[in-house]
């Protein structure tokens, strides 16, 4: 077993909470703040094959990992085994923890081409294509999957778990959906602890981890190695810190205080527009502003005006506004 492998094995021995890929979500800024509020695991967002291939600058930027970013994996997609097989090699140059292989993304212009979910299509060339990438590279290969396309009644993710495990990848996420369930409906996560049970590799259970105690749950329900948690993270970044405090502790942890629910704001539109420059580093943050404010006295209102606010002057000056209402109302 390489040190990589190793590695990821120990990582993997202590109840990891991951942060879930998403596209537009998980860059390099959200991936640090993540971290800082406790997620043991990153993941980058899904990387197309063929724009890793071309060179083009956007998925550059997607597999460009910093300093900070050693416990991150990179993720990749696409529908032909070969072309997948020599993006994971590209990948594998910018050094990530490991290299996970979409195989649930259910939306149908992916999906419906054969990648993502659409390899559940054919779960025997899913194999074989996993089996084509652990060769290709000498970092840890997982892969992300989901229970099945749906709906029909008996899911192959149980005898496809044992099937991947053969080929040698090193751990499979399951999101306890269906392909066709896309995000709707309940994750169900007995089907991670009934692939669990057939495989010796690490299974990372995901789908509707929103708490502490879910996670707690989802780990006791499922005998998994880990959690992942996709988009509670993304209103919500406190959730990892939540986790690691009942997972490791056995303590309920407070949620933000509202001065920092107004300082995390300020942080991320900080970061991203050094990252992405204005206004475009100010309108990635839009989409997480409103899960921070939540709870918040105005918190309508400071929504409404930072929405229409591109300007990082503008929206620091409207949060310094309820800062300033958060002191006046704890002095009162
Ligand atoms: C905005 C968004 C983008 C996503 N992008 C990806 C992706 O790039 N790769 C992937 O494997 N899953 C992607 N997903 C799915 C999540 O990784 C995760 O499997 C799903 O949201 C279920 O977990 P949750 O209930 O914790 O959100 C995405 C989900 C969302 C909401």
């Amino acid at each position: 077993m390489s040190a990589a492998h190793e590695r990821l094995r120990a990582l993997y021995a202590d109840r990891p909470a991951i942060l879930a890929p998403m596209e537009d979500v998980t860059d390099v800024v959200f991936r640090r703040l993540c971290r800082k509020h406790g997620a043991d695991l990153t993941m980058t967002e899904f990387v197309n094959v063929e724009g890793l291939l071309r060179g083009c600058r956007n998925a550059k930027r997607k597999v460009r990992l910093a300093p900070d970013d050693e416990l991150t994996a990179i993720q990749i997609y696409g529908a032909d085994p070969e072309r997948l097989a020599e993006a994971a090699r590209v990948a594998e140059e910018a050094q990530p923890l490991f290299i996970d292989v979409n195989c649930g993304c259910w939306v149908p212009k992916i999906a419906g081409r054969g990648a993502g979910a659409g390899w559940l299509r054919e779960p025997a060339k899913m194999v074989e294509m996993a089996r084509l990438i652990v060769s290709s590279v000498s970092l840890p290969v997982t892969v992300k999957t989901r229970i099945g396309l749906g709906p029909e009644s008996h899911m192959p993710i149980v005898d496809l778990a044992r099937r991947l495990e053969d080929t040698g990848v090193a751990a499979i996420t399951i999101h306890c959906r269906t392909a066709q369930m896309g995000h709707s409906g309940k994750a169900d996560w007995s089907w991670a602890a009934r692939a669990r049970e057939v495989v010796s590799i690490p299974v990372i259970v995901n789908g509707d981890v929103k708490t502490g105690d879910d996670a707690a749950r989802a780990l006791d329900e499922t005998g998994c190695a880990g959690v992942m948690i996709g988009r509670r993270a993304i209103e919500h970044p406190w959730v990892f810190r939540e986790v690691y405090g009942r997972l490791r502790r056995g303590e309920v942890v407070a949620g933000p205080t509202p001065t920092e629910r107004v300082a995390l704001c300020k942080e991320h539109l900080v970061a991203n527009v050094e990252e992405r420059g204005e206004p475009f580093g100010v309108r990635v943050t839009r989409r997480h502003l409103s899960g921070y404010l939540s709870g918040l006295p105005g918190a309508a209102s400071l929504r409404q005006r930072l929405n229409l606010c591109d300007s990082l002057e503008g929206c620091l000056a409207i949060l310094a506004e309820a800062e300033e209402r958060i002191a006046r109302a704890a002095a009162a």
